[in-house]
């Protein structure tokens, strides 16, 4: 049902089988309101939408209600594509309680011939106590195991736990024990909602950590461009975007770099078809949505784009840099790195194109320097910078070339990832102690007779010598 067919750290392109259609992820799904349109299903594909989701529980108490169990999903949602439905839990955590059971909704859903069918689960608020989480992941649990039996794998599996890592660990390995085809992380809206990007890394993973990597992740409500680059590094498949409508309703004007007010905005910055025959006046609600529309779907073409260059992180870390936020939110990723690392190709198209700080604690050269321990090496070694020339000492010594953040043997100079990568002349301390770190592991973990250091700029300590200063 799911296909990864290209991957960079944690995040993947994919296809994924619903219903009669295929779809590659990572996607996003632009939400429909069956009341409120501001642009038209249909016209939907023409942005790059290869499906679409709906609010069923809307349906179920509206007008429309009818019309859809007469004539199915696509007679109020005019979409040419596979469509997901929604059961109303986001009410649910909205205003405390709904009118439906989970089974009701879910039975609505097939009569609908909805394709992605969601029960009725109990989002747990962000910073909730551990009892009411466990409570409501009871509830949940037991309404996905009944949609399972009533739908089979179009069942939906949304994944709870509030910000309890653990319980959202549990809670990912209970849901995909039930049979269902399709995951979804739950609750993260507010934390997108109060920028806890760290608190949203932790909550991510941790329901990925217990999900089988072959299963498509959908992050519930995660549909702003800027965070999409973060959110697929972080293994997300599939993302919902009410935003680009709600903003426009709003006056607000999507970017990659955040949400700007349009009365605040002299130029728009955008060459969509909007943007480009518009003067900022002229821009009403519709254009905007449009806008909004064409800004998600581009920032998507990019990441899969820096995903198929093994260039992801480059990509997070630019859009990072556009929010503090959003930098702790990255900086956290990477007290998850070995998990990263573990599915992050060892090789790829490219090398590390290095920017400082945290690209020192990429999984890429954290990979490197660990397995530098083994390579066979001394017992007399120099350590030298990367560009020096050390053919003087090369019969005396086994040469290990210092490229922050990188260390390796001499004959690793032109192999991934050392050869490829690209670094600045001078380390920031962050980097050094990367750097640093390496160099003394190794020192440790081997047995040298002799160790040795050349000329280094780098304000790094080798237990040794200095040799060549003329
Ligand atoms: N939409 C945004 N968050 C959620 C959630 O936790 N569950 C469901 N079903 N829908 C959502
Ligand atoms: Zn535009």
């Amino acid at each position: 049902m799911f296909e990864v067919r290209d991957k960079d750290l944690a995040g993947r392109i994919g296809r994924l089988r619903v219903g009669e259609w295929t779809v590659e992820t990572p996607t996003i799904m632009p939400v429909v309101n069956p009341n409120l349109r501001t642009v038209e299903p249909s016209e939907l594909p023409d942005f790059g939408a290869e499906i679409a989701i709906t609010n069923a529980y809307i349906l179920y108490r509206g007008e429309l209600r009818d019309r859809a169990l007469d004539g199915g999903l696509r007679s109020v949602v005019d979409f040419p594509g596979p469509l997901m439905t929604d059961s109303g839990s986001f009410q649910l955590s909205v205003y405390g309680d709904v009118e439906v059971s989970s089974r009701e909704i879910v039975e609505f859903q097939d009569a609908v011939g909805s394709d992605l069918v969601t029960p009725l689960d109990v989002p747990t608020a962000p910073g909730s106590g551990r009892a009411r989480a466990e409570a409501d992941l009871e509830v949940t649990q037991r309404r996905i195991e009944e949609a399972v039996d009533l739908v089979g794998e179009r069942a939906v599996a949304p994944v709870q736990g509030s910000t309890h890592p653990d319980l959202r660990e549990r809670a990912a390995r209970d849901a995909a024990s039930t049979g269902a085809g399709y995951f979804c992380v739950g609750a993260i809206v507010p934390l997108m909602e109060r920028y806890e990007y760290p608190e949203l890394v932790d909550c991510v993973v941790a329901s990925k950590r217990g999900l089988p990597d072959s299963a498509p992740v959908h992050l519930f409500g995660a549909g702003h461009p800027a965070s999409f680059a973060l959110a697929v590094s972080m293994g997300g498949d599939l993302f919902d975007s009410a935003a680009y409508a709600l903003f426009a309703r709003k006056g607000r004007y999507l970017t990659v770099e955040g949400t700007k007010f349009l009365e605040e905005m002299a130029y728009l910055p955008c060459s969509c078809p909007e943007c480009s025959r518009r003067d900022v006046e002229e821009m009403d609600e519709e254009a905007l949505a449009r806008h909004n529309l064409h800004v998600t779907f581009e920032e998507l073409r990019n990441v899969k784009q820096h995903v198929r260059e093994g260039r992801l992180a480059e990509l997070v870390a630019q859009r990072a840099r556009s929010h503090p936020h959003l930098l702790a939110g990255w900086r956290r990723y990477f007290e998850h790195v070995d998990w990263v690392e573990a599915r992050d190709p060892a090789v790829k198209r490219k090398g590390v194109l290095y920017t400082g700080g945290e690209t020192s604690r990429r999984p890429e050269v954290a990979r490197h320097n660990r397995r530098l321990a083994r390579v066979e090496i001394g017992p007399r070694v120099l350590f030298a910078p990367h560009d020096a020339d050390t053919s003087r000492f090369e019969d005396d010594f086994d040469v290990v070339k210092v490229k922050p953040p990188f260390a390796y043997p001499s004959e690793l100079s032109e192999t991934y990832p050392c050869g490829q990568s690209v670094v600045p002349g001078k380390p920031d301390p962050e980097t050094l102690g990367v750097t640093q770190d390496a160099v003394d592991r190794l020192i440790e973990e081997s047995d040298f007779d002799q160790v040795a250091y050349l000329e280094f700029p780098y304000g790094l300590e080798v237990p040794g010598e200095m040799v060549g200063r003329d």
